[in-house]
């Protein structure tokens, strides 16, 4: 990591991407970190500063938005060969010109460890007493954190706005109509194999995989990764060499980016409901920090941060890239 990276975060704090207002572009959608703009047969995400947690966005993070989109693009290139994806161009740090695509109607979580803290997630169903997740028999005597015999394809169904996803087993999937069995069974191949894909990649560098969540879409009747994959908003990172002992002590693993924040936040009282407390500019930094040197330790490079005002240098990219006629 660069010397004086914490100054180069502190400086980046009053420039940071909150939102967008790009009207020229397209079509716009608004997540909660991204904002979508459609055009026609490609769309343009801008993965802003925003971070989320407890459903909601807490605050703008220096470089957060670079980090993510820049991460995506590293898995999005190395996987190619396991499946195609949507991306086409990265016209800035914070953008990322993609084919539009059909997207199918579920999200398809893998799952390699018994974790997870949500009313939905697999330990609080295991610890109430279920034994068979998304259609997974799953053993007794299981405790928390410990990794599951292998990892796991568990589906869950999008609900519209507002309404909350629902953890299905993949023939619940096809009993609904919501896919094919062919293709429902093409989409579970190919995460487990961008599961271990990534899996492998981390554990060179002392990360481990828990569990993330991939989006398909069609395009032209051909199956494609969509949306993100890998990034810490989709995905839980835990430190491989700790792990082990931790986890025999009952310890919970050292987790990476967004728990952090998560912890701070929940140690104010804050989770979820109500006003979002104030966050001190040395909580931002660090937080900032460990999104960077989570990234910098995945793809194996530094990155090149610009400090300065992220929305102006994202309009004149977009709009030179739009005026070279790509
Ligand atoms: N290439 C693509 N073609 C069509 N739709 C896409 C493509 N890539 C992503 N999407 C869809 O665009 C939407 C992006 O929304 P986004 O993830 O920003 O917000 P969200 O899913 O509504 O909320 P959250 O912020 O909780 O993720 C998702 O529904 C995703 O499936
Ligand atoms: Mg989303």
């Amino acid at each position: 990591m660069q010397a004086g990276i914490r100054d180069t975060i502190a400086q980046q704090i009053g420039h940071t991407l909150a939102r967008t207002d790009f009207d020229w572009l397209g079509r716009k959608y608004e997540g909660k970190v991204r904002d979508n703009y459609s055009a026609g047969d490609r769309r343009f995400i801008i993965v802003t500063d925003r971070l989320s947690a407890f459903d909601r966005v807490i605050a703008p993070i220096p470089f957060k938005g670079q980090v993510l989109n820049e991460m995506a693009a590293f898995w999005f290139e190395r996987t190619g060969s396991i499946v195609k994806n949507h991306m086409l161009a990265m016209p800035d740090p914070n953008a990322m010109v993609v084919r539009e695509c059909q997207p199918l109607p579920i999200e398809v979580v893998v799952r390699a460890y018994l974790t997870g803290v949500t009313s939905t997630s697999i330990w609080t169903q295991y610890q109430q007493g279920a034994r068979v997740f998304c259609g997974h028999k799953l053993a007794d005597g299981m405790v928390k954190n410990q990794p599951l015999p292998e990892p796991i394809v568990t589906p869950s169904t999008k609900a519209e706005k507002g309404g909350h996803d629902e953890s299905v087993s993949a023939e619940e999937i096809v009993r609904r109509g919501l896919l094919s069995p062919e293709l429902m069974e093409q989409v579970s191949e190919v995460s487990l194999a961008l599961f271990r894909f990534g899996s492998e990649l981390l554990a060179k560098h002392n990360l481990i995989l828990v569990d993330t969540k991939y989006e398909f879409g069609l395009c032209n009747g051909e199956l494609v990764l969509i949306d993100e994959i890998h990034t810490p908003d989709s995905s839980r990172f835990w430190i491989r060499d700790t792990y082990e002992e931790r986890f025999a002590r009952g310890e919970e693993p050292e987790k990476i980016d967004k728990e952090y924040l998560r912890e701070w936040l929940a140690s104010q009282g804050f989770r979820g409901d109500g006003e979002i407390p104030e966050i001190p500019t040395e909580v931002i930094v660090e937080t900032a920090y460990r999104y960077l040197s989570a990234a910098e330790r995945i793809m194996g490079r530094e990155l090149d941060l610009q400090v300065g005002d992220v929305a102006s240098r994202l309009e004149a990219n977009l709009r030179r890239f739009l005026s070279e006629g790509r």
